[in-house]
């Protein structure tokens, strides 16, 4: 694969969209070719499964259920978006990818992070990011961003917070087990900040 592969993980409310939009721009700036997607979606038909997901109407969807509909949405995402772009030599910058399953239904939903691993086996292979930074942030801080930024709140957003604190918890189990490839930023200072240090991780994959 020529491109780069790079996602962005947290918890809800962790700044990802605002910081990759900035990110972008700068690697722009900088002569790079690169391409900003997001999961769950990207494409037609994931965005159709994100409604479906994201759905407030949606309470009783079981955990497996869930998975099952988020791991549909990557490997379509994957397929028709991100692995033509790293063809062409893109650095692709994913706001969500595999760990958030894990996370969120591997630890949050209970599933456990191996049984939600397995079943993302069909929609990644076996194509894993080169980097994925972590915006680490107290899951009480970012739903308090959520809520003060008055961003519309989807189904995920309301959940319990015992729900944010385990996803939030899963994140760090899921830190750990691949400490290679997963480097935490803090994601509590102010947004340039945040940038600045993103960039630093990025920098180190493309050179
Ligand atoms: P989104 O509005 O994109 O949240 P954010 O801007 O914080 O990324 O909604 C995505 C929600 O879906 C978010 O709460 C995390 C959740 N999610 C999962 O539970 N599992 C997954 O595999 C993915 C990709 C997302």
């Amino acid at each position: 694969m020529k491109g780069k592969f790079i996602t962005l993980e947290g918890p809800d409310g962790s700044g990802k969209t605002t910081v990759s939009l900035k990110i972008v721009q700068l690697l722009q700036q900088q002569g790079y070719k690169v391409m900003l997607t997001r999961e769950p979606g990207g494409v037609d038909i994931a965005e159709q499964i994100r409604n479906v997901i994201l759905d407030k109407k949606n309470t009783a969807m079981d955990a497996k259920t869930e998975a099952l509909l988020y791991a549909a949405a990557r490997r379509q995402h994957l397929v028709e978006k991100v692995l033509p772009a790293l063809q062409q030599g893109y650095i692709v910058i994913c706001d969500r990818f595999v760990d958030s399953s894990l996370a969120y239904q591997g630890v949050g939903r209970q599933l456990g992070i191996d049984k939600v691993y397995a079943i993302n086996l069909f929609a990644i292979e076996d194509i894993m990011p080169d980097k994925t930074i972590f915006f680490d942030i107290d899951y009480q801080l970012g739903l308090q961003r959520i809520r003060k930024n008055e961003r519309v709140s989807d189904r995920m957003d309301e959940a319990s917070q015992d729900f944010h604190k385990m996803v939030y918890d899963g994140y760090l189990q899921i830190c750990q087990k691949y400490a290679d490839r997963i480097v935490k930023i803090d994601a509590s200072q102010d947004v340039d900040h945040v940038v600045e240090a993103a960039m630093k991780e990025i920098k180190k994959v493309l050179c």
